[in-house]
């Protein structure tokens, strides 16, 4: 398959690809890929808890659900009274539904027995026969004294809606461990030379050309000591981010045989963050998000979306932008927002992310944690920010617009015209 769409950039089909140090070194700010500055809602929809990554309930196509009305969200949440550092180490996984994509309600905790010493982040099913699935990350093992960092993959069936009475989630849920780095594709902790390693972040895929059905993950690529990956620099090894990739032969959300990476980044950077695909006009988007302080020595990365694109899911994708970059933080609030995630809608594609450290124009998060407890919470945002609206053209994208804190619109929602449509028809 050709894809006129992507010009010069157009990708080649075969084998997984890289991100290049190459490609990473021409990051930059653009106008493009700068989201606004957001400022704190004036009300905090969900003020008990505080918010970080976030997923929608999807269909087998990638399409957001809507059951009987509602859309449905799952986050990572921690006691809103926690130092905003700490959350990581207490996630839990809540639900919140909706029944306008504008106000949300909490539904509470979706798990009582959920696998590992605390969830982070995954993605949802609502399966063709109304069930429900969740793909977790299990960290740490339960029944362990200390907090520890493993990482497995999880999945949990059983659950279903009910709404004959307002919205309810339930079981009962089954937990089933469904993968672990094999030590060979996929780093496990024992092999990890830098930073803590990952193997998180399951994002359920139904591929709409082929019919196959992916599971994508974070993870790292082994690197072992002596290799002569980035021309045998031990210090440009230690970063080895992956995209990884399973494949579940009968379409069983609970059943995934381990593949060879979609993509990876030795030499570039570490955590190739809740990789996830948007499918459109034949192509596959492949986004991930991604820190400032992962990128390797002699690369400089912000927090932020990034993205690739190939002909074929596991085809040789090319970096968006030609350096990766769709959507950063203004300079002046670099760590405003995280851990986005892109849906289509209509003719846009719309990008969904938390409302992070805000009133804060420092260069490392560190800075953060030195601060008084008081100044840590006071800027802590805590819960969905607005959500960007970005215009996607083969290998190039835009920030057109953004939609309000907590905005995903209903399925068919028209979205108002964004500033650049008013200035061309001459209203501002
Ligand atoms: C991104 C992330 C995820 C992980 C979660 C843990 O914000 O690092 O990769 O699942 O946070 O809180």
């Amino acid at each position: 398959m050709t894809n006129e769409a992507l010009g010069e950039s157009r990708p080649g089909t075969k084998g997984h690809a890289g991100w290049t140090r190459e490609q990473a070194s021409r990051i930059k700010r653009t106008d493009d890929t700068v989201a606004p500055i957001v400022y704190p809602p004036e009300t905090d929809q969900i003020p008990e808890v505080h918010i970080w990554d976030t997923w929608f309930l999807r269909n087998r196509d990638g399409t957001l659900a809507t059951v009987d009305g509602y859309r449905v969200c799952f986050s990572l949440t921690a006691p809103s009274d926690l130092l905003p550092g700490k959350r990581h180490d207490v996630a839990t996984i809540r639900c919140f539904y909706s029944d306008d994509g504008r106000n949300w309600n909490n539904a509470g905790p979706v798990f009582e027995d959920a696998l590992g010493q605390r969830q982070w982040a995954g993605s949802a099913l609502h399966d063709d026969d109304g069930s429900v699935y969740l793909f977790y990350t299990a960290a740490g093992e339960e029944g362990a004294d200390d907090l520890t960092y493993a990482q497995r993959i999880v999945g949990a069936g059983g659950g279903s809606i009910d709404t004959t009475d307002g919205f309810d989630l339930s079981g009962p849920w089954t937990h089933h461990e469904l993968l672990q780095p094999d030590g060979d594709r996929y780093e496990r902790e024992d092999q990890s030379r830098g930073m803590i390693y990952t193997f998180r972040d399951p994002w359920f895929f139904e591929d709409p050309a082929t019919g196959e059905t992916w599971l994508l993950f974070e993870a790292n690529t082994p690197v072992p000591e002596g290799s002569d990956a980035c021309g045998g620099d031990a210090a440009l090894q230690e970063f080895n981010g992956s995209v990884g990739v399973a494949r579940s032969p009968t379409g069983d959300p609970l059943a995934w045989d381990l593949e060879d990476p979609l993509l990876d980044a030795v030499g570039v950077n570490q955590e190739l963050e809740r990789p996830h695909i948007v499918y459109r006009d034949g192509l596959y988007y492949l986004f991930i998000s991604s820190h400032l302080h992962t990128f390797a020595p002699g690369l400089e990365g912000f927090d932020a979306l990034y993205g690739l694109v190939a002909e074929d899911l596991q085809g040789e994708y090319v970096p968006l932008n030609e350096s990766g970059l769709v959507a950063t933080n203004p300079e002046n609030a670099p760590f405003q927002s995280y851990s986005w995630m892109a849906f289509p809608h209509g003719d846009e594609v719309l990008v969904q992310s938390f409302f992070n450290y805000y009133d804060f124009d420092g260069d490392t998060l560190d800075e953060i944690a030195h601060m008084p407890e008081s100044e840590q919470m006071r800027r802590f945002g805590g819960s969905l920010g607005p959500t960007l609206r970005l215009n996607v053209e083969g290998s190039r994208t835009r920030i057109i617009g953004t939609l309000g804190h907590w905005h995903i619109p209903l399925d068919g929602e028209e979205l108002p015209p964004t500033d650049r449509e008013l200035i061309r028809r001459g209203k501002r």
